[in-house]
């Protein structure tokens, strides 16, 4: 790898750690894994240090930024979190969910982070290293996934630094993210029933259990609509073509298997939490060969959804 350029490559111990940390308390930006990608980390409550996510990433002013912190008491010293966020946060903190919740005034988030939304996105994040950075940096971290904007989100340090490299202080290699997915977002309507912002590594299946009735996915054309600005149509992008549920491809075309073997396959078992933590890693090998990709069919069944709605994306004319 390319090492002539500021960007520090930070091992997952102690002094790695306490360097992350002291970087993010200086106002620089550190991509920190977490178990579902690994995220490109600033103090929430420094503006300046935000502004620098949005520059490093390419990423429009107006999409705002999930905030991570250690544990629920922290997250309600930010926002006031509804009933139904109490009990999702009860069942799935930390872990691979993120709640949208209102802004207290006092909650010392830059205005940026929201992109002057009165919701916040909270998240408790599970992996150690995250937890720890957390901890050591004694800040909430404002971090979306640690890639250029438009681009799919980096499982692995050497994904961060494919794309980010020189643009950011460092990276803490913590090896691959075992959910491999974004998280599933969740927020409310107007008469305060949760809805399915973006799904993600946690199922709904787990959720619908959670909150004892079928989670209803955010309608894209109504009131719904503004709360979701995840919702890009296009967002996770590869340079090449992408086709959909093919069975059947073309010559020209590099495929992507799921359920059979392959060279370039995202589970050979079709096993779908293993499909969802390869989907980027395939993606990115796919787009190096530089021909148009197809790939297989996917089961819309629990992760299967994600999958599906990050496939739909990277597919979408752009
Ligand atoms: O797993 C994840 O969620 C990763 C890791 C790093 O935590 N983060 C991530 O962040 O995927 P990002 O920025 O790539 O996606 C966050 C999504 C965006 O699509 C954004 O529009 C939405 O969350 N979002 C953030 N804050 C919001 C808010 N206040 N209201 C509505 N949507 C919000
Ligand atoms: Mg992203």
């Amino acid at each position: 790898p390319n090492r002539e350029s500021q960007t520090e490559l930070l091992r997952d111990d102690a002094a790695g750690i306490t360097r992350a940390a002291a970087l993010l308390q200086a106002g620089e930006l550190v991509a920190i894994p977490t178990e579902t990608v690994y995220g490109l980390a600033a103090d929430a409550r420094n503006g300046a240090a935000v502004a620098r996510i949005y520059a490093a990433k390419g990423r429009p002013q107006f999409n705002p930024l999930i905030v991570h912190v250690p544990d629920v008491e922290a997250a309600r010293r930010i926002a006031v979190l509804p009933p139904d966020a109490e009990a999702l946060a009860d069942a799935f903190w930390p872990g691979p969910l993120t709640l949208l919740a209102p802004l207290r005034e006092d909650s010392g988030i830059a205005g940026l982070v929201t992109a002057g939304l009165p919701s916040v996105a909270l998240r408790v994040p599970g992996h150690p290293l995250a937890q720890a950075v957390l901890a050591a940096s004694g800040a909430p971290l404002a971090a979306p996934s640690a890639n250029l904007s438009g681009r799919v989100s980096p499982t692995t340090a050497a994904h961060v630094l494919d794309g980010l490299d020189g643009r950011i202080a460092a990276v803490l290699d913590g090896g691959s993210c075992p959910v491999g997915l974004e998280s599933t977002i969740i927020g409310w309507d107007t008469t305060g029933e949760a809805v399915l912002l973006r799904p993600g590594g946690l199922p709904r299946i787990a959720i619908d259990a959670a909150l004892g009735r079928p989670l209803r996915r955010a309608d894209p054309g109504t009131g719904d609509k503004p709360t979701a600005p995840g919702q890009l149509t296009s967002h996770y992008a590869t340079a090449a073509a992408l086709r959909l549920d093919v069975i059947d491809p073309e010559e020209n075309e590099t495929y992507i298997a799921f359920g059979a073997p392959g060279p370039l396959t995202l589970s050979a078992t079709g096993d779908l939490p293993e499909a969802a933590a390869a989907l980027f890693d395939r993606l990115r090998e796919a787009d190096r060969l530089g021909r148009p990709i197809a790939v297989a069919p996917i089961p819309d069944k629990g992760l299967g959804e994600a999958i599906n709605d990050r496939l739909r994306r990277a597919a979408a004319p752009r």
